[in-house]
């Protein structure tokens, strides 16, 4: 049995983690749940798992969550709580499923107490690939990506050497708005930008899923969880979401992993791993898919994804940069306080100011973190976007 510690449980990856677990429970233990202020469900979720530990991101709920389930479990709280939940003795496997560079420091510190890592949060990677895999490699520590379309490539590779790929096809639904014209994409609103046509994800990754930042991002995870060059990366619009990506090799052979829209399936494999278990639920059915269509992205449309392959080809410190002006340009969209297409035009200002470096501590990711997200709000408070 694998002792679990799921941080980000009250989300769309954690309760999904949760209802493999429920389903398997000869399979998993859960140890450690923690979220960031939703009580509520962190509560149910605790009565039902009686895990060791119980961490609530935001401080200021530490006493109530206390209250209601403090006889149940041990309760924590904040960025210490969370690394607590990360480091936890008796987890085998922490699940990263926080949102946004909040993952990056739990996620490091149960690397160095050599816990494999079932990887959802892809800002971790983003924002610190070079340390997180320098770590991982030096701890012994597998990292298992609950990402769909990273899965997919790691399923794909299988026993194939890194040296025998040519290239990864990373698929992409394209969104709700890959029809729309750049004069459209204008006047889209925040529910439109929400209405995902094949996933139901979490608020902040539906967003960059319609600026198609979500594939940029996951082209710099990628990068550093297979080791490729980023013209070894390749982008292919994808609208059915069936195939989640693939593979070429050397001798021009594509290996690719399909399946339904089910972020359960990869969740599980990377819990499971290297078995396969027999999983409920729809299976895929060729014949009633029908047709498969792939497209390029147009990178002109969609500027968030040209900004990532800029930045990854920029290096390190732009990574950073683009992680956290997304993040905090996201934050105001889904506020309200911009339109849909400033999103991209503030992130390109910031890292057009950047000055390019290689970040060697998570102290220098977290300062240049925040002095991007500084750059955003001073656009917005000057109207610049
Ligand atoms: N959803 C998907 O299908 C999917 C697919 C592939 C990859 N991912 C990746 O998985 C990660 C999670 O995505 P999601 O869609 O599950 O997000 P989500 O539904 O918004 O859930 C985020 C989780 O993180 C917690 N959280 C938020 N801010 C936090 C903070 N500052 N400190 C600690 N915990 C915090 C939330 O707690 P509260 O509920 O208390 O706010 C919640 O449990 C993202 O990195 C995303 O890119 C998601």
């Amino acid at each position: 049995m694998k002792g679990l510690s799921v941080l980000g449980s009250t989300g769309s990856i954690g309760t999904q983690t949760l209802e493999v677990a429920r389903a398997n429970p000869e399979l998993f233990r859960i140890d450690a749940l923690a979220a960031h202020s939703n009580i509520d469900l962190l509560e149910q979720q605790v009565r039902e798992f009686k895990p060791r530990l119980a961490v609530v991101g935001d401080e200021g709920r530490y006493l109530e969550l206390k209250s209601r389930v403090g006889h149940l479990t041990r309760i924590s709280a904040g960025i210490d709580g969370m690394v607590e939940a990360a480091v936890l003795k008796d987890a085998d496997v922490v699940v990263t499923a926080i949102v946004g560079i909040a993952g990056l420091i739990p996620t490091y510190n149960a690397i160095k107490s050599k816990k494999d890592i079932a990887l959802a949060n892809k800002e971790t990677l983003v924002t610190a690939g070079r340390l997180i895999m320098a770590a991982a490699k030096e701890n012994g520590v597998q990292i298992l990506p609950v990402d769909s379309e990273h899965s997919a490539i790691f399923q794909s590779i299988g026993e194939n050497s890194r040296k025998s790929i040519a290239r990864l096809i990373l698929t992409a639904s394209g969104g709700p708005f890959r029809s729309k014209s750049m004069e459209e994409l204008e006047d889209v609103t925040l529910q439109d930008a929400l209405n995902h046509p094949n996933w139901k994800m979490g608020r902040k990754i539906t967003v960059d899923s319609a600026t198609l930042m979500n594939k940029g991002l996951e082209v710099i995870e990628a990068k550093w969880l297979f080791d490729m060059a980023p013209e070894q990366i390749t982008v292919c619009v994808h609208p059915q979401s069936i195939i989640h990506s693939a593979v070429e090799f050397i001798d021009g052979s594509v290996i690719a992993q399909l399946g339904l829209a089910d972020m359960k399936l990869p969740i599980q494999y990377a819990l499971t791993y290297p078995e396969r278990k027999a999983m409920a639920g729809k299976k895929l059915d060729l014949f009633e898919i029908g047709t498969l269509d792939f497209y390029k992205p147009d990178l002109e449309k969609f500027k968030c994804l040209r900004l990532a392959f800029e930045a990854l080809n920029i290096g390190d410190s732009a990574c950073v940069v683009l992680n956290g002006a997304n993040e905090a340009a996201v934050g105001l969209f889904l506020e309200g306080r911009i339109g849909f297409l400033d999103i991209g035009n503030i992130i390109e200002k910031v890292l057009q100011k950047h000055k390019a470096s290689v970040p060697s501590t998570l102290e220098d990711i977290v300062a240049l973190d925040l002095w991007s997200r500084q750059q955003v709000i001073e656009l917005f408070e000057t109207g610049c976007r």
